[in-house]
Formats: C-alpha cells, sequence, structure tokens
C-alpha cells in the first residue's frame, strides 16, 4: 500500500477522496507545478483547505506537506480554517475608517455573535476585516461575497445580512 492510499482510507467524513483525485489527477494530472490552482479548486470545493485534504495532496504529488503549508499560509486567499457559507468583509481602510467603518464592524460582530476571522457556529457567516477594497469613495464598504454595499449604516447591517441564507 503506497502513501497515498494509507491516507486515502483513513475516516473522515467530510472528504470525498475521489474527488480529491478528480481535482489532482483529473483536473491538474498530479502534476505540482500546479500546486496554487490544485490548492483554489480544493478550496473552492471546501471553502477552505480541510488538513487531510492536504496531507492528501502532498503523498499525491510528492510535494512536503510542510511545503503546501508553506504556499496555503503565504497567500491570504487561502483559509486552513472552515468558513462560512458567506464571507462578510468590512473595511477597515482609512477612508472607510473615517467614514464610521468601526461602528458598522461593531454591529456585524453584535448581530452575527462573531468577532473578526470566526465564522457563526451554523456556518452562515464569516467575517473579515479587510483594507481598502478600491471604492472609497463609497465608504464605508462591507462586501458580501461578491456584492458590495457602500456607504452603509449600522442601522443596516441586519437587513443587508437577512438577506444571506
Ligand atoms: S478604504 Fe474602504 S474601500 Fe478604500
Amino acid at each position: 500500500m503506497n502513501e497515498a492510499s494509507a491516507i486515502q482510507n483513513r475516516q473522515d467524513p467530510e472528504i470525498d477522496f475521489r474527488q480529491l483525485d478528480d481535482i489532482i489527477e483529473g483536473q491538474f494530472g498530479n502534476d505540482k507545478e500546479n500546486l496554487i490552482m490544485i490548492l483554489q479548486a480544493i478550496q473552492k470545493q471546501y471553502n477552505y483547505l480541510p488538513k487531510p485534504a492536504l496531507t492528501y495532496l502532498a503523498a499525491k504529488i510528492k510535494v512536503p506537506v510542510s511545503k503546501i503549508y508553506g504556499v496555503a499560509t503565504f497567500y491570504a486567499t487561502f483559509s486552513l480554517e472552515p468558513r462560512g457559507r458567506n464571507i462578510v468583509s468590512i473595511c477597515l481602510g482609512t477612508a472607510c475608517h473615517v467614514r464610521g467603518g468601526d461602528r458598522v464592524r461593531d454591529r456585524i460582530c453584535e448581530t452575527l455573535n462573531i468577532g473578526d476571522g470566526q465564522t457563526t457556529p451554523d456556518g452562515r457567516f464569516t467575517l473579515e476585516t479587510v483594507r481598502c477594497i478600491g471604492c472609497c469613495s463609497l465608504g464605508p464598504v462591507v462586501k458580501i461575497n461578491d456584492d458590495m454595499y457602500g456607504r452603509i449604516g449600522s442601522d443596516e447591517v441586519a437587513k443587508v445580512l437577512n438577506q444571506y441564507e
């Protein structure tokens, strides 16, 4: 039994190793040159990079796990923690900060009962603080998934969040 098979036999209900094979082998030919694209595809599948998936990937493409973690932690786009179905990004760049971004962030934290970088227990939302998302004149700005909310007031937070399942 090779290393990949040994890992494949582990009991981990959240990982479907056949799906991983479809990504690593099927889409990217087990080629370590495609590491970043493979990680992007795994994150798209699970909404984060599960540890067993990274261990399995390391064996499949014959790259040390430490190197894979190095890449996964270098790029802010990757997450090693489970993330919610909806990513709420509150901008606290200078323009948004002076226009009350902190108050909006506090209201989001209160409403969801989570802090920066945390995910609600039901997996519905993850809250992230960002520094400028390029539309400063609309500050304060909140981005939820691909939707932008400009000039948002803290009293609008609950209504906006309620639109997301
Ligand atoms: S500072 Fe918030 S979008 Fe630029």
